[in-house]
């Protein structure tokens, strides 16, 4: 799987954390239908796996990335579940060579040139920026791709990407997407308000379209 293809073919990724299985079908549903396919489920919650694996077999349309890999379990998890790819929001070098030897296509997380330069010398070539706001925003990226940008490498800045923000950091080319947990409210899946998350989808995609094209 080409990770930087399929998760700039979506532009923005719903980072999702989902408490209870039963929402996991109707919130990914919400999210495809609303235009944006690529959902990044985290495993901050139990049901992770078996979230993956539920949404993969009953959603038509959606590509499911694994979120927060902070541990080999769960890395092995997310492949069982049929997850495509993993992203957590840190670089731990053992976590990204297991996942070479497991033909997992894995994007860390770096807010430094130093973790930037270990990630790509690990064969990475896409890397999240988390937590993106605080770390520096756009202009950090693009001073980091200064030195960078000969690589290659592509970027998914997650962590207080909003709709506000979000256009600056799309407009950047190496940019291809970015993560954010605001098209799927806590409150709205807790609600079930599969309206209100379709909208923002929309809202969202519309956003990425205008942008990219
Ligand atoms: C992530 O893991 O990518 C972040 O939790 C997303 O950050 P946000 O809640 O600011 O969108």
């Amino acid at each position: 799987m080409d990770m930087a293809k399929t998760l700039g073919s979506a532009g923005i990724i719903p980072v999702i954390v989902i408490e209870d299985i039963a929402k996991a079908v109707p919130l990914a549903n919400a999210l495809v239908k609303g235009g944006l396919p690529v959902l990044e489920v985290t495993f901050r919650t139990a049901c992770a796996a078996e979230a993956i694996a539920k949404i993969k077999a009953e959603v038509p349309g959606a590509t499911l990335i694994a979120g927060t890999v902070l541990k080999m379990e769960q890395l092995v998890a997310a492949k069982a579940a049929g997850a495509e790819a993993c992203v957590a929001p840190g670089f731990d070098p053992e976590i990204v060579k297991a996942a070479n030897r497991l033909g997992m296509p894995f994007c860390p997380g770096v807010a430094t040139a130093s973790e930037l330069s270990q990630a790509l010398g690990l064969g990475c070539t896409m890397v999240k920026f988390f937590p993106a706001e605080s770390a520096g925003g756009v202009k950090y990226i693009k001073d980091l791709l200064g030195a960078f940008r000969w690589t290659g490498v592509k970027f998914m800045p997650t962590g207080g990407v909003k709709p506000a923000n979000a256009a600056d950091y799309l407009s950047v080319p190496e940019i291809v997407c970015c993560g954010g947990t605001w098209i799927a409210p806590k409150d709205a899946v807790a609600a079930g308000d599969w309206a209100r998350i379709e909208a923002l989808a929309a809202e969202a995609a519309a956003l990425v379209k205008q942008i990219k094209g």
